[in-house]
């Protein structure tokens, strides 16, 4: 069995007596998009920030590539290629769009020049080469959750945490969205971990879903799977309208 992209194991975090993540083990392999769902304050984008060590986990261990990435810093793991979004969109707005995504390549450890390249191909996958040069602060905010998109990218990442990047978009922005994270899973090898209340999207386009209830995981295994698992329609999904 080839090793997990990225592999979490008994991860638990608490803020003073409240444990917000519950020994929580889950993993994503090469070349998957795996969802994480689960009601508001389940302990989703602690999850990211546990991952991406923002947060130090009380207990556990992260794994990328089989190697124990925990304990090392921020800019170490986007580095080791770990990328991603986040719930509110985080966008320079005085910057122009490539500029935003170019502070993004730059803080993935690439020399200049392949800085520059890596930026144009994130903005080309994302669809903004063609804004390039506009003012972030006069892009939409689906614009700017695509550009969220392409500075994750453009640090050439082996997995990326999106955390709903479809959160206040319509309904063909959202086809969008979908089109982009499966054309950088596609084109680029990409593993996926993606945060979303937009749930016929993730049932849509996961291979796996994983489902966390008070930081605890409640169900791990495919969209069908998860769609009929009782626990998972008690504290998150609701029965089904008839
Ligand atoms: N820095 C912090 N200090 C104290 N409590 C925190 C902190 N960050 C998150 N929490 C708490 O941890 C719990 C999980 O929050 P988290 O933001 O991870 O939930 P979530 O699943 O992402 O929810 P949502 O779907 O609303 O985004 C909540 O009870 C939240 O209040
Ligand atoms: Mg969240």
């Amino acid at each position: 069995m080839p090793e997990p992209v990225l592999k979490l194991e008994r991860i638990t975090k608490r803020f003073g007596g409240l444990t917000v993540l519950s020994s929580v083990d889950l993993q994503v392999d090469a070349n998957q998009i795996v969802g994480l769902i689960g009601p508001n304050g389940a302990g989703k984008s602690t999850l990211f920030n546990v991952v991406t060590a923002l947060y130090r986990p009380e207990e556990g261990i992260v794994f990328l590539d089989g190697k124990r990435i925990t304990g090392a810093p921020p800019h170490r793991i986007c580095r080791l290629g770990v990328a991603r979004t986040f719930q509110l969109v985080r966008t320079y707005l005085t910057m122009t769009a490539r500029e935003n995504v170019m502070v993004a390549a730059v803080y993935g450890g690439g020399a200049m020049a392949d800085a520059g390249r890596a930026c144009d191909e994130a903005l080309e996958l994302v669809g903004l080469a063609a804004s390039r040069d506009l003012i972030t602060e006069h892009m939409t905010l689906s614009a700017r959750r695509l550009l969220e998109m392409a500075r994750a990218l453009a640090s050439r990442p082996r997995v990326i945490l999106l955390d709903e990047p479809m959160a206040g978009l319509n309904a063909s922005e959202i086809e969008e969205m979908i089109q982009v994270i499966r054309r950088a899973r596609d084109e680029r090898g990409l593993s996926v971990l993606w945060v979303e209340h937009k749930v016929d999207a993730i049932m849509r386009v996961c291979d796996r879903v994983v489902v966390l209830d008070h930081g605890v995981k409640i169900s791990d295994g495919t969209p069908a799977e998860t769609i009929v698992n009782p626990k998972v329609i008690e504290a998150y999904l609701g029965e089904p309208s008839s």
